[in-house]
C-alpha cells in the first residue's frame, strides 16, 4: 500500500513537467512549414494547461494573429499542485485571492478571441492580453464549475467546440487522453512517451495510420527537458537552473523517450527512407544474413538504418522506426509487444521450452511472457530476444 501511495505521488509529480517555449515553437513550425494554413481559423484548445505557467498558452496567445487563430481555449486543473500560485501572467492580481497556507485555488476557462497591443507600447505580449483580459469583453476568464479534469463534462463540452487540441497531457493518463480524443474526432498535437506506441489502446490507430509522430524536433536524440516548478522540483530529477523567457527561475528535468503524438499533416511524412539492399548490407555492413526469428514469421532489423531495400517479408524493427516512417513506403503489421499482430505472422511452435532456457542460460534478462513472447531467434547459437519490435513490409518493391 505504501509503495503504491508512492508510486501515485511519484507519478503526479511527472505529471507536473512543463513544456518549453522553443520546443513548441520548433515543432510548429514543422508543420506550418507543410501548411501555412493548418492554424487558420481554428479553435484550439489547450486542455491541460495552466495559463499562469502554460507555455503553450503563451505560444498561442503570441502567435494569435500570426496562426489566424479564430480562438484560442485553455483549461487548468484545480489539483495541480502549482495551479494560480504562479502570478508570473497576472503580476500582483488582487482578484487571485491567496487563503492563509495554502493559496486559494480553483480551476480555470481562458476564451482567447482578440489579441493586440492595447496598452500603446508597440509591441504585443503578455502584459497586454492580461490588460485584455480583464477589460476586454471579447475574451474570457472565469473559474470552471469543476476541477478542470478533461474528461468532466464542462471540459468534453469545450472539446466539442474545438478544432485542434494541442498539450502535453499527464503521463499517467495518456491513454485515456488518446482515446477521448480520438472518440470525439479531434486534430491534435500532443506529447507522450515513447513506451505509448505499444500500449493497446495507441498502437492500432498508429497501425491505421489514424496517429502518427510529429515532426518531432529532438535535442539529445529523443530526450526532452522540461521545466519543473521550484516548489515541486525534486532535486535528483534537476540538470539545470535557469532563467527562461519570461524572466523566471525555472528547473530544468530530462525526460528520455518523450515524442509528439499527432493526426496533423507534416513534410517528414512524405519523404521515404533512403535504404540499401539486403546484399549490400550483408555485403557492407552486418557481413553475416539477417537473423529469422522463431516465433514470428519476420527478420530481426536491429537498426533503422539496416531496413533491406528489397525485401519482400514481414521485418522487425525497433520502435524508434516511427520517427523515420513515411506510410507511403511501408506498412505496419504489427508489434511483438501485447501480442498485437496478427496470427497468420506467428510461428505456430512459438519459442521452444528449450529456447528459453538457452536465453536465460546464456544471460538473458528480459521478461519471457508465455504464449506472448518478445520476438526471439537464435544467432551464433545462442538465443536472443529483441527489445519491442514493430512488424512491418514494404508497400512497393
Ligand atoms: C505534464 S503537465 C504539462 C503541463 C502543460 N501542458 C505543459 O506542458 O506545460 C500535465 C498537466 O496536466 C494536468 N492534469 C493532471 N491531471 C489532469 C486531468 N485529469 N485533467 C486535466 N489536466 C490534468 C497537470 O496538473 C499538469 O498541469
Amino acid at each position: 500500500m505504501a509503495n503504491s501511495n508512492l508510486t501515485n505521488a511519484k507519478r503526479a509529480k511527472n505529471d507536473e513537467f512543463y513544456t518549453q517555449y522553443s520546443d513548441i515553437q520548433k515543432e510548429i513550425e514543422a508543420y506550418l512549414e507543410y501548411n501555412p494554413d493548418v492554424f487558420r481559423d481554428k479553435v484550439v484548445y489547450c486542455n491541460c494547461d495552466d495559463p499562469f505557467e502554460s507555455n503553450f498558452f503563451r505560444y498561442f496567445v503570441l502567435n494569435f494573429n500570426k496562426l489566424g487563430l479564430k480562438q484560442l481555449i485553455t483549461t487548468s486543473y484545480k489539483p495541480s499542485p502549482i495551479a494560480n500560485t504562479q502570478l508570473g501572467l497576472f503580476g500582483d492580481d488582487k482578484t487571485l485571492t491567496k487563503s492563509k497556507g495554502r493559496p486559494k485555488v480553483t480551476a480555470n476557462k481562458f476564451i482567447i478571441n482578440e489579441v493586440h497591443d492595447i496598452d500603446g507600447d508597440g509591441e504585443f505580449n503578455l502584459k497586454d492580453v492580461a490588460k485584455q483580459l480583464r477589460a476586454n469583453k471579447h475574451n474570457e476568464w472565469t473559474p470552471l464549475e469543476k476541477d478542470g479534469d478533461f474528461r468532466s463534462q464542462e471540459c468534453v463540452k469545450l472539446l466539442e467546440q474545438s478544432d485542434i487540441v494541442v498539450t502535453n497531457p499527464p503521463f499517467s493518463l495518456f491513454r485515456e487522453y488518446v482515446k477521448q480524443l480520438v472518440e470525439y474526432n479531434k486534430q491534435f498535437l500532443i506529447i507522450g512517451n515513447l513506451n505509448a506506441i505499444t500500449y493497446k489502446e495507441v498502437f492500432p490507430l498508429l497501425k491505421e495510420n489514424k496517429v502518427w509522430l510529429g515532426n518531432n524536433y529532438k535535442v539529445n536524440g529523443g530526450a526532452m527537458f522540461y521545466e519543473i516548478p521550484e516548489g515541486i522540483a525534486n532535486l535528483d530529477q534537476v540538470r539545470e537552473i535557469k532563467i527562461n523567457e519570461t524572466g523566471k527561475k525555472v528547473f530544468i528535468t530530462r525526460v528520455q523517450g518523450v515524442r509528439w503524438f499527432t493526426n496533423l499533416d507534416h513534410g517528414r511524412l512524405h519523404q521515404p527512407l533512403p535504404l540499401m539492399t539486403e546484399l549490400e548490407i550483408i555485403k557492407f555492413v552486418t557481413k553475416k544474413p539477417f537473423d529469422k526469428y522463431d516465433n514470428y514469421d519476420a527478420i530481426e532489423v536491429s537498426l533503422v538504418k539496416n531496413i533491406p531495400s528489397n525485401y519482400k517479408g514481414m521485418m522487425g524493427v525497433p520502435v524508434s522506426f516511427l520517427d523515420k516512417y513515411s506510410p507511403g513506403q511501408f506498412e505496419i503489421l504489427g508489434t511483438s509487444d501485447n501480442g498485437l499482430v496478427d496470427d497468420k505472422f506467428k510461428k505456430t511452435l512459438g519459442l521452444t521450452k528449450k529456447f528459453v532456457e538457452d536465453y536465460y542460460k546464456a544471460g538473458g534478462t528480459g521478461a519471457y511472457k508465455e504464449g506472448n513472447p518478445t520476438a526471439g531467434y537464435y544467432e551464433n547459437n545462442v538465443a536472443k530476444m529483441a527489445y519491442k519490435r514493430i512488424f512491418i513490409k514494404h508497400k512497393i518493391i
